[in-house]
């Protein structure tokens, strides 16, 4: 089992199940974000691609839902599915933002809460940036946009936003251009964009890849101080369990396009129940490794979104599925798991790990 520890200072106590709803007798206001059987679907010359298949999940303000899977699992996929930000693709399902279905809005409608209520911070803040404008200019046009402010106001946010995410001297900061940043000032000006419009949701997408170790901790340390500040619900997407340990109140494992696994993060760590999850928790450096040892990766690839496969996808690199018997791993490959078991901990596996399966699965 890996060393890595959640850490209980960043985030409060209470734990939010991802099945649970809100309820007037008790005060709880009830998830911001609610996700139901969410599928995205591409059409190719190769035929359609179900990059997102029947994902479903709550977030409530104040907590942080780490989504976490290797590289083609349907991350960003299911992020820009939320934001309304396909073009091309076939959404169908429903996500509802503070009881509001998003699902058949119109752009125009979702121009509206985008800024405003949700908002994305991506991958890459070189991209996100323009060249050609000063990071304040680009903040406070978005400021502009959203509130439709006086462009002396937009621009006093601006400074103050980038205040707000720790960058010295702001107001001689924001009359500079996104390359006189570092990589790490860069993702603080993108956080400062998203949050200048004071949205209920962000959604950030694998904010910290391209950062060094010190200031990938700076900046999840910064969007959880900001999310106690103003009670904001995080989306916060990985491939890195580290940092869902460190940020996450509740994870949701994906993989080739579906849930594997969901559950409170100290729960997933402590009894992981998928194969797939267990894989990833074995990839994670421990303390005890020699300096020189290999990092676990799972074997074998991502399965193939084209033509999947009639059973469990992730057969073909299970461990578990391989050392079962014959009956067992002609079931893996022949019947597609279901999300099923404990409230608020189901996996998608036939033979979980966690002993409180017992009984659940047959
Ligand atoms: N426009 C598109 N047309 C066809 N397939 C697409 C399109 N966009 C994404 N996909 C496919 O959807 C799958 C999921 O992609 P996605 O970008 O969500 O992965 P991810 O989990 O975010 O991976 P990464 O960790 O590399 O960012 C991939 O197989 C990808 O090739
Ligand atoms: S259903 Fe079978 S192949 Fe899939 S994860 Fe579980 S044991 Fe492995
Ligand atoms: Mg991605």
């Amino acid at each position: 089992m890996s060393e890595v520890r959640t850490n209980e200072t960043q985030k409060d106590a209470g734990r939010v199940g991802a099945a649970q709803t809100g309820s007037a007798r008790t005060g709880d206001p009830g998830p911001l974000l609610s996700v139901r059987d969410l599928t995205v679907t591409f059409p190719t010359k190769r035929g359609p691609v179900r990059a997102v298949d029947s994902l479903a999940f709550d977030v409530r303000p104040g907590r942080t839902l780490g989504i976490v899977g290797e590289s083609g699992s349907g991350k960003s996929v299911t992020s820009l599915a939320v934001m309304g930000l396909h073009t091309g693709a076939e959404v169908t399902g429903s996500v509802a933002l503070g009881g509001r279905e998003l699902i058949g809005l119109s752009d125009r409608e979702l121009n509206g809460l985008r800024g405003r209520r949700m908002a994305m911070i991506f991958q890459d803040p070189l991209s996100s940036l323009h060249p050609y404008y000063t990071v304040g200019e680009q903040i406070a046009e978005h400021h502009r946009v959203h509130f439709g402010s006086r462009r002396a106001a937009a621009r006093e946010r601006a400074v103050e936003a980038l205040g707000e995410v720790g960058i010295p001297e702001p107001r001689r900061r924001a009359g500079e251009y996104p390359h006189q940043f570092s990589g790490g000032m860069r993702q603080r000006v993108m956080i400062a964009m998203a949050l200048s419009c004071e949205p209920d949701l962000l959604i950030a997408d694998e904010p910290t890849t391209a950062l060094d170790v010190t200031v990938q901790a700076q900046i999840l340390d910064l969007i959880a101080r900001i999310q106690q500040e103003r009670g904001l619900a995080v989306v916060m997407i990985t491939h890195d369990l580290g940092v869902v340990a460190r940020v996450a109140h509740d994870v949701l494992v994906m993989y080739g396009g579906r849930a594997a696994e969901q559950a409170p993060v100290d729960s997933l760590f402590a009894s992981p129940a998928h194969p797939y999850t267990r894989g990833l928790l074995d990839s994670l450096p421990r303390l005890d490794d020699d300096d020189d040892a290999p990092l676990r990766a799972i074997p074998g690839s991502p399965p193939s979104l084209l033509d999947p496969a009639p059973g469990c996808a992730f057969a073909p690199r299970c461990p578990r599925a391989a050392a079962g018997s014959e009956v067992e791993r002609a079931r893996c490959a022949g019947e597609r798991p279901l999300l099923v078991g404990p409230e608020g901990h189901p996996a998608a596996c036939h033979f979980p790990a966690f002993p409180a399966y017992e009984g659940v699965a047959s």
